[in-house]
């Protein structure tokens, strides 16, 4: 079992109407980026941290289609809970919602539209796991940080402020879509008012524990990929990256079969089993590479 009493959420909900008409039938985090649905991406990285309980929050209509895709999580030796958002009322409702399944413990949130790549992630995670007591979050150098919530760094380069969607970014860092929060995380939420576009913003509930000096701002340096799904075109390029990496590597990136097999969380059976079930790909043919190289 995990070392870590660390529980994940992936906030799968929203109404995606940015990739309209695509989404009008068919939740965003399911979309395919190249040959798996988005998900799989944000849910390897908290698998890569060794969190094996796992919510998964969505819109009421769409949780049937999440359970399909993901099922229970034992095929890959994690428990998946699935959680309703009754209307998307920012990412700081989050907490609320899992306020029952976190129980007091410590979380790490990523949104499932996120998608993250790098050779030193496994490391990063762990070090961010490793604290239990306030908040990591990771920025990321941008072309566009407006679109983003905003890191403000002080002349030492300490975060001083986080700032949403700012129409004059105060740096290029914007705050990823992944956070380790300490078990506090719910009763801050719960005093987070609603911002000016009537959310529960994410980066209200991150000022409060800077405001206490208790939030770690990660550089995520140029080495890693923080890859953007929100638009047709960047949904495409996603894709595209993934593509390019996987079939000149001869490895998958995102594939929670290969990650839970090699932490030790499922057995050889049941792998074969779920390279049977993909067995008309290359996904399924990787699995059964990774199964007789063992
Ligand atoms: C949300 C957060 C923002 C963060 C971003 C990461 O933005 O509000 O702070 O930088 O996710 O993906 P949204 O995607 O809701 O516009």
């Amino acid at each position: 079992m995990t070392t870590t009493s660390r529980k994940g959420i992936i906030l799968a909900g929203g109404s995606g109407t940015r990739l309209y008409p695509i989404t009008i039938g068919l939740s965003k985090q399911l979309l395919p980026i190249y040959n798996k649905p988005m998900i799989y991406y944000p849910l390897s990285v908290l698998m890569l941290a060794g969190i094996r309980e796992i919510a998964i929050i969505t819109t009421p209509q769409d949780q049937e289609q999440f359970r399909r895709t993901l099922q229970d999580g034992s095929q890959w030796g994690v428990e998946l809970t699935y959680i309703v958002q009754p209307e998307p009322e920012g990412l700081a409702q989050a907490y609320i919602l899992a306020e029952e399944f976190l129980n007091g413990a410590p979380s790490a949130m990523v949104l499932g539209d996120n998608i993250f790549f790098g050779h030193g992630l496994p490391d990063m995670l762990a070090e961010a796991d490793a604290r239990t007591t306030g908040g990591t979050v990771f920025g990321y150098h941008v072309s566009d940080p407006e679109r983003y919530g905003v890191v403000d760094f002080d002349a030492d380069g300490r975060a001083r402020a986080i700032i949403e969607k700012p129409r004059v970014p105060p740096s290029n860092y914007a705050v990823t879509g992944l956070y380790f929060l300490d078990g506090t995380a719910p009763a801050r939420a719960r005093k987070v008012t609603p911002s000016d576009r009537g959310e529960l913003e994410i980066t209200t509930l991150l000022e409060s524990y800077l405001g206490e000096d208790d939030l770690r701002v990660e550089r995520m340096g140029r080495g890693y990929a923080w890859l953007d799904t929100g638009t047709h075109g960047s949904l495409l390029d996603a894709g595209n990256f993934v593509r390019t990496l996987e079939s000149r590597q001869g490895m998958q990136t995102g594939s929670p079969d290969e990650i839970a097999f090699q932490k030790g969380w499922t057995d050889a059976a049941i792998l074969r089993k779920q390279a049977q079930l993909f067995g008309k790909n290359a996904y399924g043919a990787y699995l059964k590479d990774v199964l007789e190289q063992e």
